[in-house]
């Protein structure tokens, strides 16, 4: 319906429907539920470990099998989405990250336990290798005096560590590193080795921004020299994200996201209104830590802060939500 269509209809008292809670729940229309959250995981190798991430509170990293105790525990409470991330020792990282295809790196080996202790959990798993490679860039460098990374030569890199998650037993793979054909890469990759059932979530819309600075002390994959600019997107260009959707989209994605979230709610509104697909947002580490920053100084209440960006990121037309509040918003919401 057009604009000029719409009934005009006077409301002259709105307050009437925000009399008592009874009537405002009624007649709220956006709800986040447990079913939209997606609780990102950060597994390192080890026994019984659980470490915390000094800026991001209460999210830490843990050895395999604590995030297998986790899943099972957040399962049975409801929240059953997880993505994972691997937190690689410095001495185990290389050029080409080669140990983003090992199967006993510890995201595969969190994956194997998680399908031998039966949980009925979807597995996401990121798929990136600058948590693998020793200069902490999401691919392989050129051999130029830029160091650029190597778009290409990434491209197969990628489609073996998506093999390698999915006979491990991820669900979904979540390709994060903006090269320019990755999801055709890897949609070719599963689809050769038999997993055409395996979906990718592609981080089609990810800007090159400061609000992954608490995420790269858990994921300890900060860049060794220069910056993501060369691979991910300027926010300054405000119709960018359509040329990387529909991209995206051409190349096999089955879910979008976009990536900041909070202040990114104008891109998420675009993306939602411009495909048919299944529309994820990333809150990521700054805008949770942000959050629990204003709040340790008794300048904003946590969780109702923490429910109404989460629910404004719904509003804005997102379907899935990962978040590091999700345990807590099963709770809160
Ligand atoms: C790696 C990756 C990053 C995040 C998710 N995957 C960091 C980056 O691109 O530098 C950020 C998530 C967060 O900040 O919570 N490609
Ligand atoms: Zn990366």
């Amino acid at each position: 319906m057009s604009e000029s269509d719409t009934p005009y209809r006077p409301v002259e008292r709105p307050r009437r429907l925000r009399r008592g809670q009874l009537m405002r729940d009624m007649v709220a229309d956006v709800r986040v539920t447990a079913d939209h959250l997606v609780m990102p995981l950060f597994v390192r190798h080890g026994e019984g470990l659980r470490k915390p991430i000094a800026s991001m509170p209460g999210v830490e990293q843990m050895s395999p099998d604590v995030a297998v105790d986790v899943i099972g525990e957040q399962c049975a409470r409801g929240l059953r989405r997880f993505i994972l991330f691997g937190v690689i020792d410095a001495s185990a990282k290389d050029a080409t990250g080669s140990a983003a295809v090992d199967v006993d790196n510890p995201v595969n080996v969190t994956l194997k336990r998680v399908r031998d202790a039966g949980h009925d959990a979807l597995m996401i798993a990121d798929l990136c290798f600058c948590e693998y490679t020793d200069h902490g860039h999401c691919g392989a460098l050129c051999d130029d005096a830029a160091l650029t990374v190597d778009n290409d030569a990434t491209l197969d890199m990628l489609g073996e560590q998506a093999m390698v998650l999915a006979d491990c037993g991820a669900d979904i793979v979540a390709p994060s590193g903006m090269m320019d054909g990755q999801v055709a890469a890897i949609r070719e990759a599963l689809d050769d080795a038999g997993h055409d059932h395996i979906a990718i979530m592609s981080y089609a819309v990810k800007y090159a921004s400061s609000m992954y600075g608490p995420f790269r002390d858990a994921g300890e994959g900060t860049p060794q020299f220069g910056d993501r600019r060369g691979y991910q997107m300027d926010y300054r260009r405000s119709r960018e994200w359509m040329t990387e959707l529909e991209l995206d989209l051409d190349e096999g994605a089955d879910i979008v996201m976009v990536k900041p979230a909070a202040t990114y709610l104008d891109v998420i509104r675009g993306v939602r209104d411009a495909c048919d697909a299944p529309v994820a947002a990333y809150h990521v580490s700054g805008e949770f830590s942000m959050i629990h920053a204003a709040a340790a100084n008794g300048w904003i209440d946590l969780r109702a802060g923490a429910v109404e960006v989460t629910t404004a990121i719904k509003r804005a037309g997102a379907d899935v939500i990962l978040t590091y509040f999700a345990p807590q918003l099963i709770d809160w919401l």
